[in-house]
């Protein structure tokens, strides 16, 4: 698609080909208890609790985190895999165990306003917020974390997020014809920079530059496990990766140590489900708030064989803008914004019998009719203090934005030049991405159409980088079956800009 797989790319490119010896930490997948179990919820009320846990992240100090905690027959599940079916009703008691405010979003579901994790919810330590609401998402990967004023940074980082994940008939049978099992092949992979203290705890101490910047971690952990290896069959995988990070972009590809080569990775969902087929593609850029569903085939390699997932290294700000990448939230010993990451090993130990092939077609997506549809501008800017969308930052009484029930916009969104990335998300709607003008040549090289967007960019989405210089144009379509106004949000998630104030109030006028 972008040119050959090989170890000469352009854009992104790996500059050092050492393999670290450390990656030994087994990583966690999904289980029935601890970190990321599975819980599939029955009609019943089920009750989440927003408080703190020790887990051994690093060697084998116990780190302090806040974590999401459902007590399930006798065990604790943390942070938990929540499935759930399309259609499904679900009746959710937060209990906020924490010592300040929180409230939980549903990063992706299209919900009520007051089931969407406004901060205008938020509840104080000790009180419950009731949750109720049908789940109307095509099948595909959600997410959960909190949502209060200001805190919303702090919280992320210090642990809270988990992965949701949907299922309808279309999902069903993906899995069903490439024989894939949820926590064996079929695995999410939160991806999260987190920075630690000499203890062993989170730290989370941002100075002035990277409360503006966004604050970067010194470590990089995959499903809370630090230093990660996966040992996997020669058979296929599926990777439901989530770029949980508060501010980190990631720039992922699949590499072979010993073939010195890029592996394909098939993208065959985003945000919101299942992409028309698969998409081939060597590496994408993830950042936070995203998803990427991905295949990986690993049949034809050698047993022995060892593979990373490695961020590649990039340039997270304008060219010519070198110099302010030095201090993109540096405190000593981070590990810089675009800087080449191993992030995941993965060893080839076992035989498989059977052999499948890539699907040719996954789901039918149609695209918004925009015909006559009205095109609103954004403008995302820095003052020198603060970064805006349109002049504003955000006051939870006022609505800058008021759109109508059942009308289709498009968006047009951009992003100063000598600026920074910003991912922009949306709540309570699903977008389609429309057109990337003016990127950078390390986007403009993954482009897979005329109109300049990349597989990242393909089918239902909620959230979508916008690059410095860049404008990208969205489709949005706002229907819902609510009634009376509903009040969402439009913010940037680097978590530290969203606490900032880059963030609006979203009106949708009955
Ligand atoms: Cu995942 Cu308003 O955020
Ligand atoms: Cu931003």
């Amino acid at each position: 698609l972008t040119g050959g797989i090989g170890a000469i790319l352009e854009g992104c490119t790996i500059h050092s080909t050492k393999t670290p010896k450390s990656f030994v930490t087994p990583l966690i997948v999904p289980d029935t208890a601890g970190p990321l179990a599975l819980y599939k919820p029955d009609s019943e009320n089920f009750k989440i609790e927003a408080g703190t846990a020790k887990l051994k992240i690093v060697n084998e100090k116990e780190s302090l985190l806040n974590v999401y905690k459902i007590k399930h027959q006798e065990k604790t599940l943390i942070n938990p895999t929540i499935l759930v079916q399309k259609g499904q009703e679900l009746r959710v008691t937060l209990e906020n165990g924490l010592s300040e405010d929180t409230i939980i979003h549903w990063h992706g579901l299209m919900v009520e306003d007051k089931m969407d994790g406004h901060p205008a919810y938020a509840i104080k330590p000790g009180e419950r917020y009731e949750y109720k609401f049908k789940v109307k998402n095509r099948g595909g990967t959600y997410w959960y974390h909190p949502h209060p004023e200001n805190l919303t940074a702090k919280q992320a980082y210090k642990g809270l997020a988990g992965i949701l994940l949907v299922e309808d008939d279309e999902e069903l049978q993906l899995r069903q014809s490439l024989e894939l099992e949820l926590g064996k092949n079929d695995i999410p992979l939160v991806i999260q920079d987190k920075r630690f203290d000499q203890a062993g705890n989170i730290l989370y101490n941002p100075d002035d530059m990277e409360k503006i910047m966004g604050f970067h971690g010194n470590k990089v952990l995959v499903n809370l496990t630090l230093n990660p290896l996966l040992k996997v069959a020669k058979k296929f995988y599926r990777f439901r990766i989530l770029n949980g990070s508060n501010a980190r972009i990631y720039c992922l590809s699949l590499h072979s140590e010993q073939r010195r080569d890029f592996i394909p990775i098939y993208l065959i969902g985003t945000d919101g489900g299942l992409l028309d087929k698969p998409y081939k593609i060597n590496k994408f850029f993830i950042s936070p708030g995203e998803r990427a569903d991905i295949l990986v085939d690993f049949t034809s390699f050698n047993t022995g064989e060892e593979l990373f997932f490695k961020s590649l290294a990039f340039d997270p700000m304008d060219n010519e803008d070198a110099e302010n990448m030095d201090n993109m939230g540096m405190q000593h010993d981070s590990l810089k914004a675009g800087e080449e990451i191993n992030i995941l090993k993965i060893v080839i130990h076992r035989e498989t019998e059977k052999t499948f092939k890539i699907p040719q077609n996954l789901s039918s997506l149609k695209p918004i009719n925009i015909k006559d549809s009205l095109t609103r501008k954004f403008r995302l800017s820095f003052t020198g203090k603060q970064w805006q969308i349109n002049g504003q930052t955000f006051n939870i009484s006022q609505f800058p934005v008021i759109v109508k029930k059942h009308s289709k916009e498009i968006w047009e969104i951009a992003n100063d030049k000598k600026s920074m990335p910003h991912p922009m998300h949306l709540h309570g709607f699903m977008f389609q991405v429309l057109q990337r003008l003016n990127s950078p040549k390390q986007v403009q090289d993954l482009a897979i159409d005329q109109s300049g967007r990349t597989a990242m960019d393909l089918g239902w989405k909620d959230t979508v980088l916008i690059w410095p210089g860049e404008t990208v144009r969205i489709a949005i379509d706002f229907t819902h079956d609510f009634t009376g106004d509903q009040v969402y949000l439009f913010h940037c998630h680097n978590l530290e800009h969203e606490d900032l104030g880059m963030m609006l109030n979203l009106k949708v006028k009955e």
